[in-house]
């Protein structure tokens, strides 16, 4: 006991952890927040039974039907804690231009007062009365050279049992780390001690009033309070793999990206590998489940290496290798039904967590787009709240059954075309990128850039109309460089800056890049309705691509790179005009007047450190629009 705050606290150090600054870390984390009692996570299946037990106890978890749903729950939120709260995330780095005008920043030493050494500090004492659990976790397969470890200190079961599916978790990690290996400390507290002898008041316990997501950039570490929504709590999840890991990456040579990865293998057996990044709630998931349409693409097979991150380390060979650094799937429920993604479908028939979709009367769940499979709607059901919903309620209220940001939590290896390799150490060789925002306007379906500067400056102006994955006003274009506008953990003309260098040096050591390909698969007509059927029909584009790779489709060039032409995509099954592809991969000159307009603003907001081989490809292009009057 090395503090009198843990003073009858026993720490119950497991004797395979051998490694003494993690010991001592716990040990004051312990001192620090209070709680009653240290337990050390092992991953065991044992384990997580009986921490979702506890939860069923505790009212949190809610067990489905097991003739309907086997081994899966239903967790209903606080209903001021349901999405990521981007306004109360915060990047601390030493120097506030290194976090860039696209994070919250606050100085380490005042973050650090708020949250653990002033007077009233946060987390002093914010585990009273509850259990912090230490959960060892790999991002990325055991003892892969890509992955990295860390530990999460949490005061909430719903976090562990999430941990155990969303990352390798468990005693392993600690046979990786031995005596002295690096880990990233991971702190989280929902944030609501509870006094002596006080039960919890909810099923869901937060603090309603007061969040903190914080980074330390340079010391690689990151504390969260007051959430137990996944983005905020799950820390493996987009704290570390992404905003933690893009400052690792940086600084070691490597990229942590928003994206997907998948295989697609055609019938001849041939193999590619794609990474691609979306926004958040823009169908990433979706996307890397997706399954060929039969009649067009007979002996074709998409497979799952990841559907939210990656991590990408350039290799000896030249290539670009990349692992999924989870293990699990957190996605948006509403809209995904048999038609969108029968392989998510799949893997959601056992042992899932469920936050905040709604409840059937026979103990299943429910979300908006199921009723395309079943063609009815419920006629009752307890919505996410735990009201009563039918659709009269909906009709006269608009009352949603499931959060439009309700969640699924499943393991990957639910999923029926996970990838032979999704767990390989060596990760896969990226053959293309692609980077796609949800644009109802303006952004053709598809093209391929030029050459890798051009890549980077489609990305880097990326736009999306929000969505529900986050706090705010949803359906407004913001520019989502990357899709890592929430994600990126440090300044963003530094990390486009870091694309290009890392493009510069395979080039220069003769190596040829991934392509880069900007998608849009949400144009809309002069109606508001999709023109693009989109899900498993974007194989007729992804087929292109791989064409464009083997040097079989030719492309015309067009201003903002080189697009297919009507007769390059493989239409068999599908009713598609030439005026509908007109509708969908159109330049019109006046948008792209409009849509040069705002990347000038987007990059003035940018414009520290902003490398000029943006500014100049900006100007070569708009140069070309102009040509084209
Ligand atoms: C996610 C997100 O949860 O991007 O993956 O919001
Ligand atoms: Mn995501």
């Amino acid at each position: 006991m090395n503090s009198p705050a843990m003073q009858g606290l026993r720490l119950n150090t497991p004797p395979y952890v051998k490694h003494a600054r993690l010991i001592a870390w716990v040990a004051d984390m312990a001192a620090l927040c209070q709680p009653d009692q240290v337990v050390w996570c092992d991953g065991s299946q044992e384990e997580y039974d009986r921490l979702c037990q506890a939860l069923v106890d505790a009212g949190t978890f809610l067990p489905l039907n097991p003739a309907k749903r086997p081994g899966s729950f239903l967790a209903r939120t606080d209903p001021s804690d349901v999405a990521r709260v981007e306004d109360r995330t915060f990047i601390c780095s030493e120097r506030q231009e290194d976090a860039g005008p696209t994070n919250n920043w606050m100085a380490p030493t005042e973050m650090r007062n708020i949250l653990q050494t002033g007077e009233q500090a946060l987390f002093k004492g914010c585990m009273r009365g509850r259990t912090m659990y230490v959960v060892p976790f790999s991002m990325g397969p055991l003892g892969s050279h890509i992955a990295h470890i860390g530990i999460e200190l949490t005061d909430s079961p719903y976090v562990v049992v999430s941990q155990k599916l969303m990352t390798r978790m468990g005693k392993a990690v600690f046979d990786v780390l031995g005596n002295d290996g690096a880990f990233v400390p991971c702190m989280h507290s929902v944030g609501a001690p509870l006094a002596e002898g006080e039960k919890d008041q909810t099923n869901w316990p937060c603090n309603p009033t007061t969040k903190y997501i914080v980074h330390y950039p340079e010391t690689r570490e990151i504390w969260s309070y007051g959430s137990g929504y996944g983005g905020n709590a799950l820390l493996g999840k987009k704290c570390f793999a992404l905003r933690i890991a893009s400052t690792m990456g940086r600084d070691q040579g490597w990229l942590a990206e928003h994206m997907l990865i998948l295989g697609v293998t055609n019938p001849e057996g041939r193999k590619y590998h794609v990474a691609a990044a979306f926004p958040s709630a823009c169908g990433k998931t979706n996307f890397s489940m997706l399954v060929p349409p039969e009649a067009a693409f007979a002996g074709w097979k998409v497979t799952t290496i990841g559907d939210d991150i990656a991590w990408i380390k350039p290799h000896a060979d030249g290539r670009m290798y990349a692992i999924n650094p989870e293990a699990g799937y957190f996605g948006v429920a509403p809209g995904t039904n048999l038609h969108t993604n029968p392989n998510c479908m799949r893997s959601l028939d056992r042992d899932v967590i469920f936050t905040n979709v709604a409840l059937t009367d026979d103990g299943d769940v429910w979300w908006e787009g199921m009723e395309k499979d079943s063609g009815v709607l419920p006629e009752h059901l307890i919505d996410w709240q735990g009201k009563d919903w039918t659709p009269q309620i909906a009709r006269e209220t608009g009352a949603k059954a499931a959060h439009p940001n309700s969640r699924f939590t499943v393991a990957a290896t639910n999923n029926p075309a996970l990838d032979p390799q999704w767990d390989d150490a060596e990760g896969v060789p990226i053959d293309a990128f692609i980077f796609g925002g949800r644009r109802s306007t303006t952004v053709p379906l598809v093209t391929e850039a030029r050459n890798w500067t051009e890549g980077v400056y489609m990305a880097a102006t990326m736009g999306s109309e929000t969505t529900a994955a986050a706090f705010g006003a949803q359906g407004v274009v913001r520019r989502d460089p990357f899709a890592m506008l929430p994600f990126c953990g440090y300044n963003m003309s530094d990390y486009f800056q870091h694309w290009l260098d890392t493009g510069a040096r395979l080039q220069a050591q003769g190596h040829a890049l991934p392509r880069i390909y900007c998608v849009n698969w949400f144009r809309k007509d002069a109606d508001g309705k999709f023109v693009w059927p989109g899900y498993g029909d974007n194989m007729r584009v992804l087929k292109w691509m791989i064409d464009r790779i083997e040097g079989q489709a030719q492309g015309q060039d067009t201003l903002f790179g080189v697009a297919p032409t009507y007769g390059e995509i493989n239409w068999t099954g599908l009713d598609f005009s030439p005026a509908q592809f007109q509708q969908v991969t159109s330049i019109d000159h006046s948008a792209w007047e409009a849509e040069f307009k705002l990347h000038d603003t987007h990059f003035e907001q940018l414009a520290y450190h902003l490398p000029p081989a943006l500014s100049q490809t900006k100007d070569a292009l708009e140069k070309r629009l102009a040509e084209t009057v």
